[in-house]
């Protein structure tokens, strides 16, 4: 049974959030802290549904893991080629992240067998963007149809040279984590820069890694060990925030501790040529990223366009644009991002229903949308967030800056990333009359 909620309009967003760890960090430092030695402890770490699947992935395959908090854990590595294989299937529940460098680990596990399986959602994505890679690599992988389950059988890697088809982290990092058991030098080239957490956290753990502008090489390893890591404020789950405090006037809202790695940060660039008042303070490194906090002032937006180059460092954040959009002055493009329609659910076309339903005016296009803005708050309405913890998140946001609120159906995946989104959004509204500008 699915539940709705309804989120009303707020007359300003005002005071201090923290949002949780970063889910891409997370899952990296649970994954490399299995095939490390010894032990990683991580604090700041992102607690959701996706990363506890993550979590309950590395113990299957033998890997132990104390949760001495919710934000910090510690992991017990089995060493790079020290995973068991479990008797029964390993469940990813809905994370792409996880099933996609999972694998990429599992081709290099000699002589042991896995099956990977997820739910409806990540069953529906495509698998065969990773196993034909690993498959060159010399793992032995099977997919259906291109989809889950996928059986994987480690054996003895050799290196390849690697050109990505879609500019994907994901596919990357399985090639590159399948590149520490391969003989020789593993390089993967990017159509265009995609985040590099990976690269980063493998270098951190002492492996030879080249990380050029389009393109990274590693090197076979011997052993890994991460030791300490320290994991930033995600800063997809601070996107909502500050699209909320940037349409809706008066407002005046500081989100704390956010990785600004420029991979992730696109939606920042964006929104600063569209007219956002988005100040930067307090640049430090947390767990080799930078981060910072963020000050944000509403400001009245006008219409941007989003090309192909700029899709990969703002690719879960492109609902939310798309939502900016629709309040700015003039017409908004996204254009190069028919990986939108990959992702948990068809983000193109769930974005321009979601929108439409809120009275405003987009055109879907294969690769993208085209919005002609209204500089207004936008009506409200229903939106169903199609279990998508993106869309879910971006119904919440609609509601606070809409005249007459969302209705939002099947709000609660929102947990998938974010877990208490809903009540940290409620502690900086405030409620009151609704400017009409
Ligand atoms: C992620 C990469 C992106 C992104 C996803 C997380 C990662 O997917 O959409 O939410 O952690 O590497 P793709 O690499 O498939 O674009």
């Amino acid at each position: 049974m699915s539940t709705t909620v309804e989120v009303a309009p707020v007359a300003r967003l005002v005071g201090h959030v923290a949002v949780p760890g970063d889910k891409s960090i997370s899952h990296r430092a649970v994954l490399l802290g299995a095939i490390c030695e010894g032990e990683t402890r991580i604090t700041g770490f992102g607690r959701s549904a996706d990363t506890e699947a993550t979590i309950a992935v590395v113990r299957a395959l033998g890997a132990e893991v104390d949760e001495d908090g919710v934000d910090s854990l510690r992991v017990r590595g089995k060493g790079l080629a020290g995973l068991a294989a479990p008797d029964g299937p390993i469940d990813c529940a809905n994370a792409g992240t996880l099933v996609r460098l999972v694998s990429g680990i599992l081709a290099g596990q000699s002589g042991r067998a896995f099956t990977l399986t997820g739910d409806e959602s990540l069953s529906r994505r495509p698998m065969e963007r990773i196993a034909e890679p690993l498959r060159r690599m010399g793992a032995l992988v099977e997919t259906v149809d291109g989809h889950l389950p996928l059986t994987i059988e480690g054996r003895p890697l050799g290196a390849i040279d690697y050109a990505l088809p879609v500019a994907s982290a994901q596919v990357k990092s399985a090639v590159l984590l399948a590149g520490l058991y391969a003989d020789g030098e593993t390089t993967v080239v990017e159509p265009a820069p995609t985040r590099d957490h990976t690269e980063r956290m493998l270098a951190a753990a002492g492996a030879s890694v080249t990380i050029r502008p389009t393109s990274v090489t590693v090197r076979r390893a011997e052993r890994l060990s991460l030791g300490r890591l320290e994991i930033p404020g995600d800063f997809s789950s601070a996107a909502p925030f500050l699209v909320a405090a940037t349409l809706v006037p008066g407002s005046e809202l500081h989100v704390h501790g956010v990785n600004l790695n420029p991979r992730r940060t696109g939606l920042l660039a964006i929104l600063e040529r569209m007219g956002a008042r988005i100040t930067v303070y307090n640049r430090r490194e947390v767990g080799g990223e930078p981060a910072g906090d963020l000050e944000v002032h509403s400001a009245p937006l006008v219409g941007a366009v989003v090309a192909r180059d700029e899709v990969p460092v703002a690719i879960d954040e492109l609902p939310l644009f798309a939502l900016a959009a629709a309040s700015a002055r003039g017409e908004s493009v996204l254009r190069g991002a028919e990986e939108l329609r990959a992702k948990e659910s068809d983000r193109i076309d769930a974005v321009v229903t979601a929108l439409r339903a809120i009275g405003a005016h987009v055109e879907g296009r294969p690769d993208g949308f085209v919005i002609r803005g209204v500089p207004a708050r936008p009506r409200g309405g229903a939106i169903d967030s199609l279990g998508d913890h993106r869309m879910a998140m971006l119904g919440a946001v609609a509601g606070v800056v809409s005249r007459e609120g969302v209705r939002i159906a099947g709000p609660e995946c929102a947990e998938i990333s974010f877990p208490g989104f809903y009540d940290v959004l409620a502690s900086v509204v405030e409620t009151g009359e609704i400017g009409t500008e």
